[in-house]
């Protein structure tokens, strides 16, 4: 089936979709984007998805595209026109089209919006989980305000190539204090020995991740405590577990950091469990 794609205000076939080369997100980087997950039919989490867009066009002082509700609409009939019953929906708002000016453009310049989605098979996005996977840690090289989610990924995008060449999948940011702020797509998470999460606060050096705000709510009703403090390397290779999180990966274990063995080496048993409720609890809305 051919794939359509959502590109201010038509609905194209994706091989035509297309945006100006004076577009700031393809110039500068002047843009901003979610990734939400579409599972069994549903969007997941979509609110808070919704919410944190609105916030990250805010810090940059950026347009809104539309008005929530059409954007909500949007992103369910692109879902729809795709098929899509499990997988995601990018969804991503530039400020729009304007002669090359490091300048903000006018307020007549309308924001460039696009929405994509396509279908991921459950059963391989299932598979890494069951065994766990492997993290490197490299040095943090971001900006200073990578809480807002912004188009501009070239450090996360060359942590993952150094995670794949040693073959990891995920790569974790260190900052210059030892401390690991979270990993190139995802947050990172540790699991202390009494059974405590320890994940790093959401100031300006973390993304606060969707996944990890409804994570506290899950970890809420498992009883479970979490410490939101920041964790050396040293102390997550000491673990007892460690895992990440992100709106594609949910809580995936890790069961290597830097070729050393997490714990026995096997996904943990909270990381499982988290993993496993996570979506009695996550909010669902039918696409
Ligand atoms: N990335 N931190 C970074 C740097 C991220 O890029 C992401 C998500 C997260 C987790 O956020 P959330 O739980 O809201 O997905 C944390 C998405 C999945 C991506 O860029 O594909």
């Amino acid at each position: 089936m051919s794939r359509i794609a959502y590109v201010n205000g038509r609905y194209v076939p994706l091989g035509e979709a297309s945006v100006h080369i004076e577009d700031r997100g393809f110039q500068f980087a002047d843009g901003v984007y979610e990734v939400c997950e579409v599972r069994g039919g549903y969007i997941v989490d979509g609110v808070r998805h919704l919410a944190r867009l609105r916030r990250s066009l805010h810090e940059l002082q950026m347009q809104e595209p539309m008005d929530e509700r059409a954007l909500d609409v949007v992103i369910r009939e692109t879902v729809r026109r795709n098929r899509v019953h499990d997988g995601l929906v990018y969804i991503q708002v530039t400020r729009g089209v304007a002669r090359r000016d490091f300048l903000f453009p006018g307020d007549d310049v309308a924001p460039t919006l696009v929405v994509i989605a396509r279908t991921v098979d459950p059963a391989k996005a299932e598979a890494p989980a069951m065994d766990g996977v492997g993290v490197v840690t490299v040095e943090e090289t971001r900006w200073a305000r990578v809480d807002i989610k912004t188009t501009g990924l070239l450090p996360n995008v060359l942590a993952k190539e150094t995670a794949r060449a040693a073959k990891a999948k995920e790569a974790w940011f260190v900052d210059r204090d030892g401390n690991v702020t979270e990993g190139a797509s995802s947050n990172a998470w540790i699991v202390t020995a009494d059974g405590v999460l320890v994940t790093r606060p959401a100031d300006f050096g973390i993304l606060r991740g969707i996944t990890r705000t409804t994570l506290f709510d899950v970890a809420r009703e498992e009883g479970l405590r979490i410490e939101e403090r920041p964790f050396t390397v040293a102390e997550a290779k000491a673990a007892h577990e460690a895992f990440l999180t992100s709106a594609t990966t949910i809580v995936m274990p890790i069961v290597r950091i830097d070729g050393k063995p997490v714990g026995d080496g096997k996904p943990g048993p909270l990381a499982r469990k988290l993993r496993q409720h996570f979506h009695t609890v996550a909010e669902k809305k039918p696409i």
